[in-house]
């Protein structure tokens, strides 16, 4: 079946290629899920605006000052802001500071344990954030959508319509949600992120590289596209 072979295709190239990163190593290896949680929250909304390069440093400086939910709700909102410096969008620490004193005051202390929690409860966490933190800290299999896996979405489906649009956005989650293993939904979710980042690139992507071109309409239709042309000369 197509879905299965895209899965194996897919997390056996991740398997191989992924890279080490301290929020990766925290999810597989922190028992506690109320830390996990937390990590993997302040390591997406670093994320959103930021490289992966840059985003390694502070995370593993804002860890140690503050290892768990009820550390940073203790902070100030200037010691947060000093940590941030640099990382832009300061709205972003603002509210992990704002979200941890509320997970503190209002939810016991308690990370949310669902992607529909995470959502309600916590600030500045929307849609994608919250199914990249829900499979990846919480095991939940929820497709997780951001810019780069919008892209690799419209080119294995062929998508030409205006991918802005509420019925292709719509579209584009169902597929993720149906394309993410429920074995492994975190890794699925960040080896299609990496592979937006790293292969099926805006520009150029290295079709001859990527793990899932069997299973790509858009590279298919090139293809036979560049066969057609070529008899015809
Ligand atoms: N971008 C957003 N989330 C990410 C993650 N978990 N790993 C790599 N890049 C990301």
């Amino acid at each position: 079946n197509e879905v299965l072979s895209f899965r194996t295709q897919l997390l056996g190239w991740y398997d191989q290629t992924k890279r080490e990163l301290p929020w990766r190593t925290l999810a597989i290896t922190e028992p506690d899920v109320n830390i996990r949680t937390y990590g993997v929250w302040v390591s997406e909304i670093m994320l959103q605006q930021t490289q992966v390069a840059t985003v390694i440093d502070y995370y593993n400086k804002w860890m140690k000052k503050w290892p768990t939910v009820e550390k940073l709700a203790t902070a100030t909102l200037e010691e947060v802001n000093q940590m941030w410096a640099g990382l832009g969008y300061y709205s972003r620490g603002r509210r992990l500071h704002e979200g941890a004193q509320k997970v503190v005051s209002e939810l016991g202390g308690r990370m949310p344990r669902t992607t529909e929690e995470l959502l309600k409860q916590l600030p500045g966490v929307g849609r994608y954030t919250a199914g990249a933190i829900g499979s990846i800290a919480l095991g939940r299999v929820t497709g997780a959508v951001d810019g780069n896996v919008i892209r690799v979405l419209c080119r294995v489906r062929a998508i030409g319509a205006d991918s802005t649009s509420q019925s292709v956005t719509e579209a584009l989650w169902r597929i993720a949600d149906t394309l993410v293993d429920p074995e492994r939904p975190g890794d699925c979710n960040q080896a299609m992120m990496e592979l937006g980042a790293r292969v099926c690139t805006p520009k150029s992507p290295l079709c001859n590289q990527c793990p899932i071109k069997n299973s790509c309409h858009a590279l298919r239709k090139v293809s036979i596209k560049q066969e057609e042309d070529s008899k015809r000369l």
